[in-house]
Protein backbone atom coordinates (compact mmCIF):
# COMPACT_ATOMS: atom_id res chain seq x y z
CA UNK A 1 0.00 0.00 0.00
CA UNK A 2 0.82 3.71 -0.87
CA UNK A 3 2.55 5.37 2.02
CA UNK A 4 0.27 8.67 2.91
CA UNK A 5 2.46 12.25 2.01
CA UNK A 6 2.94 14.32 4.97
CA UNK A 7 0.91 17.39 5.04
CA UNK A 8 2.45 20.22 2.24
CA UNK A 9 1.38 23.96 2.52
CA UNK A 10 -0.67 22.84 -0.46
CA UNK A 11 -3.13 20.72 1.75
CA UNK A 12 -3.67 23.83 3.78
CA UNK A 13 -4.08 26.37 0.41
CA UNK A 14 -6.00 24.03 -1.88
CA UNK A 15 -8.49 21.95 -0.20
CA UNK A 16 -11.11 20.23 -2.69
CA UNK A 17 -14.37 21.35 -2.30
CA UNK A 18 -15.49 18.03 -0.53
CA UNK A 19 -13.55 18.26 2.40
CA UNK A 20 -11.87 20.82 4.82
CA UNK A 21 -8.52 21.25 4.87
CA UNK A 22 -7.04 19.51 8.12
CA UNK A 23 -5.91 23.39 9.33
CA UNK A 24 -9.44 24.53 8.35
CA UNK A 25 -11.19 21.72 10.06
CA UNK A 26 -9.12 22.49 13.52
CA UNK A 27 -10.11 26.31 13.13
CA UNK A 28 -13.69 25.12 12.34
CA UNK A 29 -14.03 22.99 15.45
CA UNK A 30 -12.19 25.17 17.76
CA UNK A 31 -14.61 28.05 16.32
CA UNK A 32 -17.73 25.48 17.32
CA UNK A 33 -16.10 24.92 20.95
CA UNK A 34 -16.01 28.68 21.70
CA UNK A 35 -19.14 29.60 21.00
CA UNK A 36 -21.40 26.65 21.80
CA UNK A 37 -18.94 24.57 24.21
CA UNK A 38 -19.18 21.08 21.97
CA UNK A 39 -16.43 19.65 21.26
CA UNK A 40 -15.65 17.80 17.64
CA UNK A 41 -13.15 15.39 17.15
CA UNK A 42 -11.46 14.12 14.07
CA UNK A 43 -14.17 11.43 14.14
CA UNK A 44 -16.65 13.78 13.81
CA UNK A 45 -15.47 15.34 10.41
CA UNK A 46 -17.79 13.18 7.96
CA UNK A 47 -20.95 14.15 9.93
CA UNK A 48 -19.49 18.18 10.26
CA UNK A 49 -19.48 18.11 6.41
CA UNK A 50 -22.35 16.07 5.92
CA UNK A 51 -24.41 18.75 8.40
CA UNK A 52 -22.74 21.79 7.04
CA UNK A 53 -23.41 21.13 2.72
CA UNK A 54 -27.16 23.22 3.27
CA UNK A 55 -24.68 25.96 4.41
CA UNK A 56 -22.47 25.83 1.85
CA UNK A 57 -25.22 25.76 -0.48
CA UNK A 58 -27.63 28.77 1.01
CA UNK A 59 -24.48 30.84 1.43
CA UNK A 60 -23.07 30.43 -2.19
CA UNK A 61 -19.70 29.52 -0.08
CA UNK A 62 -19.74 26.36 -2.28
CA UNK A 63 -16.73 25.08 -0.46
CA UNK A 64 -15.06 24.20 3.17
CA UNK A 65 -12.75 27.04 2.76
CA UNK A 66 -14.75 29.58 1.50
CA UNK A 67 -16.93 29.02 4.30
CA UNK A 68 -14.33 29.21 6.67
CA UNK A 69 -13.15 32.95 4.85
CA UNK A 70 -17.10 33.49 5.28
CA UNK A 71 -17.26 32.95 8.86
CA UNK A 72 -13.92 34.99 9.53
CA UNK A 73 -15.55 37.92 8.44
CA UNK A 74 -16.26 40.36 11.05
CA UNK A 75 -19.74 39.94 10.00
CA UNK A 76 -20.31 36.58 10.40
CA UNK A 77 -22.33 36.78 13.67
CA UNK A 78 -25.89 35.82 11.68
CA UNK A 79 -24.51 33.09 10.08
CA UNK A 80 -22.64 31.43 13.21
CA UNK A 81 -26.35 31.15 14.34
CA UNK A 82 -27.25 29.21 11.44
CA UNK A 83 -23.57 27.28 11.89
CA UNK A 84 -24.95 26.26 15.31
CA UNK A 85 -28.37 25.26 14.11
CA UNK A 86 -26.93 22.93 11.26
CA UNK A 87 -24.11 21.62 14.00
CA UNK A 88 -26.35 20.74 17.05
CA UNK A 89 -27.80 17.19 17.74
CA UNK A 90 -31.50 17.98 18.53
CA UNK A 91 -32.40 14.06 19.21
CA UNK A 92 -35.64 13.87 21.69
CA UNK A 93 -38.52 12.34 22.28
CA UNK A 94 -42.15 12.82 24.87
CA UNK A 95 -41.44 10.65 27.89
CA UNK A 96 -37.69 10.31 27.06
CA UNK A 97 -36.48 8.11 30.28
CA UNK A 98 -39.55 7.87 31.68
CA UNK A 99 -38.40 6.42 34.88
CA UNK A 100 -37.72 10.58 35.38
CA UNK A 101 -41.07 11.37 34.79
CA UNK A 102 -42.17 8.97 37.43
CA UNK A 103 -39.83 9.81 40.04
CA UNK A 104 -41.32 13.36 39.28
CA UNK A 105 -44.81 12.38 40.14
CA UNK A 106 -43.90 10.18 42.89
CA UNK A 107 -42.00 11.46 44.87
CA UNK A 108 -40.76 15.39 44.05
CA UNK A 109 -44.49 16.66 42.84
CA UNK A 110 -46.32 15.89 46.08
CA UNK A 111 -43.31 17.40 48.21
CA UNK A 112 -43.14 20.60 46.81
CA UNK A 113 -47.23 20.42 46.42
CA UNK A 114 -47.09 20.21 50.35
CA UNK A 115 -44.35 22.53 51.35
CA UNK A 116 -45.34 25.38 48.70
CA UNK A 117 -49.21 25.10 48.51
CA UNK A 118 -50.60 28.10 46.74
CA UNK A 119 -47.50 30.55 48.16
CA UNK A 120 -45.68 30.66 44.53
CA UNK A 121 -45.73 28.38 41.24
CA UNK A 122 -43.79 25.45 41.18
CA UNK A 123 -41.21 26.42 38.23
CA UNK A 124 -39.24 24.35 35.94
CA UNK A 125 -36.42 24.49 33.59
CA UNK A 126 -35.96 22.38 30.17
CA UNK A 127 -32.56 23.69 29.74
CA UNK A 128 -31.41 22.09 26.32
CA UNK A 129 -35.04 21.77 25.37
CA UNK A 130 -34.94 20.90 21.28
CA UNK A 131 -38.32 21.05 19.98
CA UNK A 132 -39.77 21.01 23.37
CA UNK A 133 -40.99 17.58 23.68
CA UNK A 134 -39.12 17.56 26.92
CA UNK A 135 -41.34 20.78 28.26
CA UNK A 136 -44.42 19.07 26.85
CA UNK A 137 -43.67 15.86 28.89
CA UNK A 138 -43.27 18.04 31.89
CA UNK A 139 -46.24 20.08 31.67
CA UNK A 140 -48.54 16.74 30.82
CA UNK A 141 -46.87 15.20 34.42
CA UNK A 142 -47.31 18.70 35.89
CA UNK A 143 -50.73 19.64 35.07
CA UNK A 144 -51.75 16.16 35.68
CA UNK A 145 -50.34 16.77 39.46
CA UNK A 146 -52.29 20.35 39.81
CA UNK A 147 -55.69 18.45 38.39
CA UNK A 148 -55.31 15.81 41.18
CA UNK A 149 -54.54 18.50 43.47
CA UNK A 150 -51.26 17.35 44.27
CA UNK A 151 -49.65 20.46 43.25
CA UNK A 152 -51.05 24.23 42.56
CA UNK A 153 -50.21 26.47 40.07
CA UNK A 154 -46.62 25.76 37.79
CA UNK A 155 -44.53 27.70 35.31
CA UNK A 156 -42.24 25.73 32.44
CA UNK A 157 -39.48 27.51 31.06
CA UNK A 158 -37.43 25.82 27.65
CA UNK A 159 -34.46 26.98 26.50
CA UNK A 160 -32.37 25.85 23.44
CA UNK A 161 -29.14 27.73 21.51
CA UNK A 162 -30.92 25.99 18.31
CA UNK A 163 -32.83 28.27 16.99
CA UNK A 164 -34.92 25.97 14.47
CA UNK A 165 -35.87 23.83 17.47
CA UNK A 166 -36.82 26.77 19.48
CA UNK A 167 -39.36 27.52 16.33
CA UNK A 168 -40.93 24.27 16.38
CA UNK A 169 -41.17 23.96 19.97
CA UNK A 170 -43.39 27.52 19.83
CA UNK A 171 -45.55 25.82 17.30
CA UNK A 172 -46.19 22.57 19.46
CA UNK A 173 -46.83 20.63 16.00
CA UNK A 174 -46.04 16.92 16.21
CA UNK A 175 -46.19 14.39 13.68
CA UNK A 176 -48.38 11.18 14.73
CA UNK A 177 -45.18 9.08 15.07
CA UNK A 178 -43.58 11.64 17.42
CA UNK A 179 -46.53 10.92 19.67
CA UNK A 180 -46.22 7.54 20.47
CA UNK A 181 -44.79 7.53 23.88
CA UNK A 182 -47.71 9.48 24.74
CA UNK A 183 -49.82 7.61 27.02
CA UNK A 184 -53.26 6.93 25.38
CA UNK A 185 -54.81 9.44 28.61
CA UNK A 186 -52.59 11.88 28.30
CA UNK A 187 -52.99 12.22 24.45
CA UNK A 188 -56.57 12.08 24.35
CA UNK A 189 -56.23 14.83 27.66
CA UNK A 190 -53.43 17.47 26.13
CA UNK A 191 -53.20 17.08 22.19
CA UNK A 192 -55.34 18.13 19.67
CA UNK A 193 -55.97 16.72 16.10
CA UNK A 194 -54.56 18.96 13.54
CA UNK A 195 -57.71 19.69 10.75
CA UNK A 196 -54.34 20.20 7.88
CA UNK A 197 -54.91 17.72 4.78
CA UNK A 198 -52.18 15.11 4.30
CA UNK A 199 -49.15 13.80 6.95
CA UNK A 200 -51.26 13.66 10.39
CA UNK A 201 -50.50 16.03 12.72
CA UNK A 202 -51.16 16.87 16.41
CA UNK A 203 -50.65 19.85 18.44
CA UNK A 204 -50.24 20.68 21.93
CA UNK A 205 -53.43 21.88 23.62
CA UNK A 206 -53.50 25.35 24.15
CA UNK A 207 -53.99 25.12 28.14
CA UNK A 208 -50.74 23.00 28.53
CA UNK A 209 -48.90 25.53 25.41
CA UNK A 210 -49.62 28.35 27.93
CA UNK A 211 -48.19 27.04 31.01
CA UNK A 212 -44.20 26.71 29.01
CA UNK A 213 -42.04 29.93 27.74
CA UNK A 214 -39.34 29.17 25.44
CA UNK A 215 -36.25 31.73 24.79
CA UNK A 216 -32.97 31.15 23.74
CA UNK A 217 -30.01 30.51 25.93
CA UNK A 218 -26.47 29.92 25.17
CA UNK A 219 -24.87 27.70 27.86
CA UNK A 220 -21.26 29.53 27.27
CA UNK A 221 -22.68 32.53 28.59
CA UNK A 222 -21.65 34.17 31.63
CA UNK A 223 -24.43 34.78 33.42
CA UNK A 224 -27.92 32.88 32.71
CA UNK A 225 -31.12 35.63 31.84
CA UNK A 226 -33.60 33.53 33.38
CA UNK A 227 -36.12 34.23 35.77
CA UNK A 228 -34.23 31.90 38.12
CA UNK A 229 -34.81 30.37 41.03
CA UNK A 230 -36.05 26.84 39.65
CA UNK A 231 -37.63 24.30 41.65
CA UNK A 232 -36.49 21.88 39.27
CA UNK A 233 -34.42 21.75 36.39
CA UNK A 234 -33.84 18.92 33.55
CA UNK A 235 -30.39 19.11 31.71
CA UNK A 236 -30.58 15.76 29.40
CA UNK A 237 -28.66 14.81 27.09
CA UNK A 238 -26.55 17.72 26.59
CA UNK A 239 -23.27 18.02 28.23
CA UNK A 240 -22.61 14.57 26.86
CA UNK A 241 -21.33 16.89 24.08
CA UNK A 242 -19.05 18.78 26.76
CA UNK A 243 -15.79 18.26 27.89
CA UNK A 244 -15.33 18.04 31.70
CA UNK A 245 -14.15 21.56 32.24
CA UNK A 246 -17.10 22.67 30.34
CA UNK A 247 -19.62 20.48 32.25
CA UNK A 248 -18.64 21.57 35.58
CA UNK A 249 -19.05 25.03 34.76
CA UNK A 250 -22.12 24.52 32.80
CA UNK A 251 -23.64 22.07 35.95
CA UNK A 252 -22.37 24.70 38.19
CA UNK A 253 -24.05 27.70 36.38
CA UNK A 254 -27.31 25.84 35.90
CA UNK A 255 -27.21 24.74 40.13
CA UNK A 256 -26.75 27.78 40.85
CA UNK A 257 -30.23 28.48 39.41
CA UNK A 258 -32.04 26.26 41.65
CA UNK A 259 -33.41 26.44 45.12
CA UNK A 260 -31.56 24.64 47.71
CA UNK A 261 -32.82 21.45 47.56
CA UNK A 262 -33.73 21.95 44.01
CA UNK A 263 -33.76 18.80 41.92
CA UNK A 264 -31.55 18.34 38.85
CA UNK A 265 -32.30 15.74 36.69
CA UNK A 266 -29.37 14.54 33.80
CA UNK A 267 -29.56 11.86 30.76
CA UNK A 268 -28.94 8.76 31.19
CA UNK A 269 -25.77 8.53 29.79
CA UNK A 270 -24.63 11.13 31.81
CA UNK A 271 -23.03 11.40 35.38
CA UNK A 272 -22.03 14.26 37.80
CA UNK A 273 -19.62 12.06 39.51
CA UNK A 274 -16.05 13.36 39.94
CA UNK A 275 -17.66 17.12 39.16
CA UNK A 276 -17.13 19.46 41.97
CA UNK A 277 -20.72 20.88 42.65
CA UNK A 278 -23.02 21.55 44.86
CA UNK A 279 -25.67 18.58 43.80
CA UNK A 280 -26.05 14.95 45.97
CA UNK A 281 -26.62 12.06 43.97
CA UNK A 282 -30.32 10.72 44.70
CA UNK A 283 -31.67 8.48 42.71
CA UNK A 284 -29.77 7.50 39.51
CA UNK A 285 -28.95 10.17 37.20
CA UNK A 286 -30.86 12.39 40.24
CA UNK A 287 -29.53 15.53 42.23
CA UNK A 288 -30.83 17.15 44.52
CA UNK A 289 -28.85 20.46 45.76
CA UNK A 290 -27.37 20.62 48.94
CA UNK A 291 -29.19 23.52 51.68
CA UNK A 292 -27.15 26.58 52.03
CA UNK A 293 -24.44 27.17 54.75
C1 LIG B 1 -29.81 15.85 22.23
S1 LIG B 1 -30.74 17.29 22.55
C2 LIG B 1 -31.51 16.84 24.08
C3 LIG B 1 -32.95 17.33 24.16
C4 LIG B 1 -33.68 16.95 25.45
N1 LIG B 1 -33.07 17.54 26.60
C5 LIG B 1 -33.77 15.46 25.59
O1 LIG B 1 -33.06 14.88 26.42
O2 LIG B 1 -34.56 14.85 24.86
C6 LIG B 1 -29.46 18.44 23.06
C7 LIG B 1 -29.86 19.90 22.91
O3 LIG B 1 -28.87 20.72 23.54
C8 LIG B 1 -28.73 21.90 22.78
N2 LIG B 1 -27.43 22.54 23.04
C9 LIG B 1 -26.20 22.12 22.65
N3 LIG B 1 -25.26 23.00 23.00
C10 LIG B 1 -25.90 23.99 23.66
C11 LIG B 1 -25.46 25.21 24.28
N4 LIG B 1 -24.17 25.57 24.29
N5 LIG B 1 -26.39 26.00 24.84
C12 LIG B 1 -27.70 25.65 24.84
N6 LIG B 1 -28.18 24.53 24.27
C13 LIG B 1 -27.27 23.70 23.68
C14 LIG B 1 -28.88 21.43 21.34
O4 LIG B 1 -29.25 22.46 20.47
C15 LIG B 1 -29.94 20.32 21.46
O5 LIG B 1 -31.22 20.77 21.12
Amino acid sequence: MAQQAPLTTADYAAPTSDHFAPADYVRFTNLVYQTCGIQLNASKQLMVETRLRKRLKETGAGTYRNYCKLLAQEDSHEELILLIDAITTNKTEFFREPAHFNYLSKKVLPDLGRRLKASRPIRVWSAGCSTGKEAYTLAMVLMDSQRSNIIQDFEILGTDICTQVLEKASQAVYLDTDIEPIPEALRKKYLLRSRAQGTPTFRIAPELRSTVRFQRLNFMDDKYFVDAPFDIVFCRNVIIYFDRPTQEQVVNKLAACLVPEGHFFTGHSETLSGLATRLNNVAPTIYRKATEG
